[in-house]
């Protein structure tokens, strides 16, 4: 007999254990989270939040008190690389979206914004609305072992307070508890790659920096000094915490030599080195070493134990993926474990969150590994990289301001190697273009569309199955949705059009809600974007998943509606055949 029952036990309250444990609270599902310490993130690490991650949240029901202590769009993106922030600045480049043409792909892709939200500020949000749908949190409880059977997963902890173990049954086990994940090790998942990379440094402190940054607003000033390209993240990098008084610095170190003894006197010296300023004042907060990673787990699951976040996808915090795609990871697992608990669906349906998740680590695991290595480009342009003498640098660096054709060479090279950073700020593709493949997506026999524009860089909107419900606005009365509200909710939901109507019956048969959009329908197109964007015909549907994600679609009406209907559900719920329907 355990001590505790539960249904599903999640390890760890960062950002992947938060999100899993607020959407299986949301959806009704009892959960137990497990944690460490007797507190959330102290330190504010994660920050960029972007659109695909604010879409999750505005789902449930919580965008608005992210918007609320967020750093906004407007305010994240002049970055500035310069030799210090007092210093000489070597260019500028719009990134998070913020160059007028980006602006606008922003705008079109998601009725949310990309925005700064520090994981300091974001784990409570997410644990808090947790905790309030009926999450039991359990601080300073170390998750310890962990042995599973047929019916459940039984996990030994530890109450860090008292010092006595206990056991707590559930009938399926997360394990959201990051880069040094005990739960991924002790169900042996198969990881490529390689822990510690590089060093890096975080150092977070407060100064007021208003005159050195606030004409020109970022999230991120990065400093190329020499030694800034050893270890790390490829620069020094100054980072807004909060704007213009709080910040994190990163700087790196040899990995291969002493780890730096992190006193507040060397902290303060690198904060000052960095700023180009000794007589700014500087209070140091806090500063810790890390490891950059390059390592991913090849699958997520083990029978009922799965893992999320940090424990399967470990790289460096370069294009900001890290806790996006932890939230997302739990988003894709949270309606699949609800729709297997209550019997909903077949439990292989749960075999997909691996088949999805695991192919979107790997690809951000390398990506961010790529992006600290084009960092050179920028190194080179500047002839940074051919000396160490501080004297010679200087030579080099002002060399590109002569009125020479080498001169001019290296002015263009440097635009054109800032101009490549694009790759690490502004990969709207890498973040929206996501795309599942699993039995809990029907194919329609139709190639994977093809974008004419990078496929990194450009978010490509399809009801491709497999792919997210493209956003379009539509209307009703003086009320404006995104296509997106019109899902999500932990509900199956098919969207169709006007000649579309026997769709709604066959759902209704399956209690799925649908609905109809088109003039004089429940939503209107308001601006024509659903039927530019959706892919079929009016008398067509496309079905959402919980998720938002497009599991079916159909490009007009076939002769029976409803039997096609019913075999696409049953076929993403029971894999292996069966008749279902969707709870109310
Ligand atoms: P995380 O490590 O956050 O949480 C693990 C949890 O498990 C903790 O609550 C811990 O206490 C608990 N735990 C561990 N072992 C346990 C045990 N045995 N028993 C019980 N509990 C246990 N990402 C991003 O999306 N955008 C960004 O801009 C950045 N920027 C960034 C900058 C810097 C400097 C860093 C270092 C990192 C980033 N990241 C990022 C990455 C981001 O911080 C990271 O990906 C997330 O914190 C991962 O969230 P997890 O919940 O998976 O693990």
């Amino acid at each position: 007999m355990a001590d505790v029952e539960t249904d599903v036990l999640i390890v760890g309250s960062g950002p992947a254990g938060g999100a899993a444990a607020l959407l299986l609270s949301t959806y009704g599902v009892p959960n137990i989270v497990v944690t460490k310490y007797g507190r959330l993130s102290d330190t504010p690490r994660a920050h960029i939040t972007n659109q695909r991650t604010m879409e999750v949240l505005r789902d449930a029901g919580i965008e608005d008190q992210v918007i609320a202590q967020a750093t906004p769009q407007r305010l994240m993106g002049d970055t500035v690389f310069c030799s210090s922030l007092a210093g000489e600045e070597l260019g500028r480049l719009h990134t998070w979206y913020t160059h007028p043409a980006r602006q606008a792909d922003h705008d079109l892709a998601s009725p949310s914004s990309i925005c700064d939200m520090p994981q300091h500020l974001m784990e409570p949000v997410l644990v808090d609305n947790a905790v309030a749908r009926g999450t039991a949190l359990r601080y300073q409880t170390e998750y310890l072992s962990l042995e599973q059977d047929d019916s459940g997963v039984t996990a030994t902890v530890r109450d860090r307070l008292r010092g006595d173990e206990y056991r707590i049954r559930a009938k399926y086990l997360i394990g959201a508890d990051g880069g040094r994940s005990k739960v991924a090790d002790d169900i042996g998942l198969p990881m490529v790659g390689q822990m510690g990379v590089a060093g890096s440094i975080n150092i977070v402190f407060e100064a007021d920096l208003t005159a050195l940054t606030a004409h020109r607003p970022s999230t991120l000033y990065w400093v190329l000094q020499t030694g800034s390209d050893v270890g790390g993240i490829g620069m020094g990098l100054v980072r807004c915490v909060r704007p213009w008084h709080e910040w994190l610095i990163v700087w790196g170190y040899d990995i291969n030599g002493e780890p730096p003894d992190l006193t507040e006197e060397y902290a303060r010296r690198i904060a000052h080195h960095l700023i180009g300023d000794d007589s700014v004042p500087v209070t140091i907060k806090s500063s810790s070493a890390w490891t950059v990673n390059h390592l991913y787990a090849e699958t997520y699951q083990n029978g009922r134990v799965f893992c999320m976040g940090d424990a399967v996808h470990r790289h460096p915090p370069s294009n900001g993926l890290g806790s996006n795609t932890s939230i997302q990871d739990a988003y894709n697992l949270a309606w699949k474990l609800r729709l297997v608990l209550n019997g909903t669906a077949s439990p292989a349906l749960l075999d997909t969150y691996s088949a999805e998740r695991a192919p979107i680590g790997k690809q951000i695991v390398d990506r961010a590994n790529r992006s600290i290595g084009e960092t050179t480009r920028i190194f080179e342009a500047l002839g940074l990289l051919s000396t160490d003498d501080p004297e010679q640098l200087r030579r080099n660096m002002d060399a590109r301001k002569l009125a020479t054709p080498a001169a001019e060479k290296q002015r263009r090279e440097l635009r054109e190697a800032i101009e490549f950073k694009n790759y690490e700020f502004n990969t709207h593709g890498v973040e929206l273009n996501q795309r599942y493949a699993s039995s809990a997506v029907l194919s329609d026999g139709t190639p994977a569309p093809v974008n004419p524009r990078d496929d990194e860089l450009y978010h490509q909107p399809t009801t491709w199955p497999g792919a997210k419900v493209p956003h379009a606005w539509v209307g009703r009365g003086d009320q404006r949705l995104s296509t997106l509200d019109l899902g999500g909710g932990g509900r199956f939901v098919l969207l169709t059009g006007l000649g579309g109507e026997p769709w709604v019956a066959a759902a209704a048969e399956l209690s799925v809600p649908a609905i109809v959009i088109g003039p004089g329908a429940d939503y209107e197109d308001i601006y024509g974007d659903w039927a530019r964007l959706r892919e079929v015909g009016d008398s067509g549907c496309v079905l959402l998943r919980p998720d938002n994600y497009v599991c079916f679609r159909s490009a007009d009406l076939p002769a029976e509606p409803g039997a096609v209907l019913r075999s696409a559900l049953d076929r993403v719920l029971h894999p292996s055949a069966g008749v279902s329907s969707q709870p109310a």
